[in-house]
């Protein structure tokens, strides 16, 4: 399971600093099972993974540049983010699309990039409430996954999760049914069943779990809360929640992670 926690454009340094103290006494350390991100804004990044250390909670930062370096004013390269020890960066994420214009190619270049740098891409995926209503919101979805994933390899494959977040469900308290999410999870794992065909059985811990589709991580996002946690991460093809509005609440996260356990 993968718990992960997007801060968005919320906290100062010194409230992250306030947030991670928190969060620290909410968050059990020991005999955690679960893997635990949080996800900063880019100023509070070399403090949040200084503080971090030595817990078992990792830091991910929310966007990056697909190049290494270059003349890219107001950019930050995969390299930056590992050299300052995050481990993790969420990519594509609907708000980046939606306000940035970021394309599933773009998506791909930059997963591409964190992988060669050893940083986890956490790629969002997501129908608009539009799409879903008016098109074939599945095959949106399809493409969105085949082609932010193109060339990657069954190993680089392997450190990708991928979040499903509808987008209609984004920080406005109407989350997706357990079933209607399970449904597309379900898709989605179809899809990279396809991508790189292998054993087609055994996701979570059955015997056969070798192939790509079976050990990636497909997250959901959209309004998960303490009280609908649960439900989700029990759905078969959910392996954690990427978390936004109550992932500022540090009882709120704790409970969510509590949750995974
Ligand atoms: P939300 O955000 O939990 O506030 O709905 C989720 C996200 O945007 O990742």
């Amino acid at each position: 399971m993968l718990i992960a926690g997007n801060w968005k454009m919320y906290k100062t340094l010194t409230e992250t600093v306030a947030l991670i103290d928190d969060l620290l006494l909410e968050i059990p350390q020991d005999n955690v099972t679960v893997d635990i991100v949080i996800c900063p804004s880019f100023t509070a990044l070399k403090t949040a993974t200084d503080k971090l250390s030595n817990t078992i909670l990792r830091v991910g930062a929310q966007n990056m540049h697909w190049k290494k370096e270059g003349a890219f004013t107001g950019e930050i390269s995969a390299g930056m983010l590992r050299d300052i020890y995050c481990r993790y960066v969420i990519l594509g994420h609907s708000e980046r699309r939606q306000h940035f214009g970021e394309t599933n190619e773009i998506v791909n270049k930059k997963a591409h990039a964190a992988i060669q740098a050893s940083l986890r891409p956490i790629v969002c995926v997501g129908e608009t409430l539009d799409e879903r209503e008016h098109k074939d919101f599945k095959k949106i979805i399809h493409t969105q996954v085949i082609e932010s994933l193109a060339g990657l390899g069954p190993e680089q494959l392997a450190e990708v999760a991928v979040a499903y977040e509808p987008v209609w469900a984004i920080g406005t308290g109407k989350v997706a049914s357990p079933a209607q999410a399970q449904e597309i999870h379900h898709l989605i794992r179809e899809v990279l069943r396809e991508m790189h065909p292998g054993s087609k059985k055994g996701h979570k811990g059955g015997a056969r779990a070798s192939s790509v589709a079976e050990k990636i991580r497909i997250l959901y996002g959209g309004s998960v809360k303490p009280a609908n946690a649960k439900e989700i991460l029990q759905q078969p093809d959910i392996d954690g929640v990427l978390v936004g509005g109550a992932s500022l609440d540090p009882r709120a996260f704790g409970e969510i992670v509590k949750a995974a356990l």
